[in-house]
């Protein structure tokens, strides 16, 4: 899928798993201890029930996005766009993708975590349809809540409705 004249969208290859975990550490857990090491990354990059998405330029990765797809909820691990390509779209075609796919799966719901403090991703999940559900005291180390946040992909009478 290309989103314009150079990036293109893909699914991750193992080689991507380095640089992957290593701007999850900089973009996303500065500050915390790193959990979204290499070896995690390529788990689930090999794991059919996951999917991890590449916006990519030339052989510079401007994007990333991890989610697993459970039987009717999605969880949105990590999303990330280098800071040179910000506000372009990137993240947004690529959590439209995954939202695609998710929809096509059945499934009801696509939840995430963000940090309270993180108001520029809080607003970008806002825009892209997500709600701020609950706020989670202490969720990351050194005591820093989380927000977790979800998207509806079916009205939630239809999805109490539907047979498990
Ligand atoms: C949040 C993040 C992924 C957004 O990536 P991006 O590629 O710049 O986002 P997009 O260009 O697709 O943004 C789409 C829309 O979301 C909103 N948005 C995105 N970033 C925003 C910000 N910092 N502040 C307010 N609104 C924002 C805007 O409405 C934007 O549309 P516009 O540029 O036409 O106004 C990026 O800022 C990032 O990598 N942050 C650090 C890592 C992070 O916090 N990840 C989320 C962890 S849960």
């Amino acid at each position: 899928m290309r989103t314009n004249s150079k990036v293109i969208i893909e699914i991750a290859r193992d080689r991507d798993a380095l640089l992957i975990a290593a701007m999850s550490k900089d973009l996303i857990e500065f500050g915390l201890s790193w959990r979204w090491k290499p070896s995690r990354v390529l788990s689930m990059i090999r794991d059919p029930d996951c999917v991890v998405l590449v916006a990519r330029e030339d052989n510079n990765l401007v994007a990333f996005a991890l989610m697993e797809y459970h039987e009717i909820h999605g969880h949105l691990n990590l999303l990330a766009t280098d800071p040179a390509y910000r506000r372009q779209g990137h993240a947004r075609q690529l959590l439209q993708w995954l939202l695609a796919s998710a929809r096509v799966a059945g499934l009801a719901t696509v939840g995430l975590e963000v940090r309270s403090d993180n108001d520029g991703a809080q607003a970008f999940y806002q825009r892209l349809g997500f709600r701020i559900e609950k706020r989670r005291k202490g969720y990351y180390a050194k005591g820093l809540d989380a927000l977790s946040m979800v998207l509806h992909l079916i009205e939630p009478s239809q999805a109490a409705r539907r047979p498990q």
